[in-house]
């Protein structure tokens, strides 16, 4: 039976393992997917025994995409962009890095949630590394303008240097380059870890859809606070969760396993919390 796993800290609650099963119950193959707890510095030694179990892919999560990014032998396009790997895959004795999580929620956006992204006014709260992993695919989604902000402006100001594109700003004390209004805004901080709301300008949410990388209760104070300031929709990231896995599993079997079952069963799983 091949052997796959998602590797980081902390790992107890990871869902990886239930969509990996579902998916591979779906399109008729045998896989053991495992959680395997790895912090910080752990990686190096955590993939080479994967390895020597006959491990053939592995998932990693916070706190591991940049370790994961600096020890792949062949990192994609994606992953380079990214500067994050989310994927690994074990191809002639190397582990060759990719990251989908960026096109997980472009997909979970335009094709779940029928919501086009060409043209849309996007603002972005965070630059860390799942901020990082979402901004290119957004610009190639034909995204007119990306506003960022984040708690440490210095983070924010390093992001949009490093996208080089001219539809990229950074909102400012003084007030957001690019509009309101927006048409999206995305929470892709770690505040929700704690149940805590992000920092963010004023008047971010009239008529905007609302989008959490987290999902589930995690997900709720931003997801409630933009509710109650206008937003017209308000989406948790479990789609993009699927969707990323969904690439991963495509990556490593060669199918992309149908994801709307999967992603209905985890909400009902999650029974059916207040957003
Ligand atoms: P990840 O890979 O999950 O993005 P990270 O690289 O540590 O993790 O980045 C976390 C992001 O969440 C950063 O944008 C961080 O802001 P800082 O750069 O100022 O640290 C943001 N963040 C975490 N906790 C936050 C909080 N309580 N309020 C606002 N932003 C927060």
């Amino acid at each position: 039976m091949s052997l796959y796993a998602v590797l980081g800290h902390p790992i107890d609650h990871s869902l990886s393992p239930r969509i990996h099963e579902d998916f591979a119950a779906l399109t008729g193959r045998i896989v053991r997917y495992e959680r395997r707890e790895v912090r910080a510095g752990g990686l190096a030694q955590a993939l080479s025994a994967l390895a020597a179990e006959g491990g053939l892919g592995a998932n990693i999560t916070v706190p591991l995409k940049g370790e994961a990014f600096a020890l792949a032998a062949r990192p994609s396009a994606r992953a380079l962009r990214a500067r994050a790997v989310n994927t690994l895959s074990w191809e002639n004795g190397v582990w060759i890095g990719d990251n989908t999580d960026g096109l997980g929620l472009v997909r979970d956006l335009t094709h779940n949630l029928g919501w086009p992204l060409r043209d849309r006014r996007v603002f972005l709260i965070g630059a860390g590394g799942a901020a990082q992993g979402i901004v290119g695919p957004l610009l190639d989604a034909g995204i007119a303008t990306l506003t960022l902000f984040n708690r440490t402006p210095e983070r924010a100001r390093e992001l949009v240097a490093a996208c080089a594109d001219a539809r990229v700003h950074r909102a400012t004390t003084g007030g957001p380059a690019a509009g309101p209004p927006y048409d999206l805004v995305i929470n892709a901080t770690a505040a929700g870890l704690s149940g805590a709301l992000p920092a963010f300008p004023d008047g971010l949410f009239e008529g905007a859809m609302a989008y959490d990388l987290m999902y589930g209760p995690k997900a709720r104070a931003f997801l409630s606070h933009a509710r109650a300031h206008g937003a017209r929709a308000a989406e948790d990231g479990l789609g993009m969760l699927v969707e990323q896995a969904a690439e991963s599993f495509r990556l490593w079997h060669g199918v992309r396993p149908p994801t709307a079952p999967v992603r209905a069963r985890l909400r009902a799983w999650l029974g059916g919390y207040e957003l």
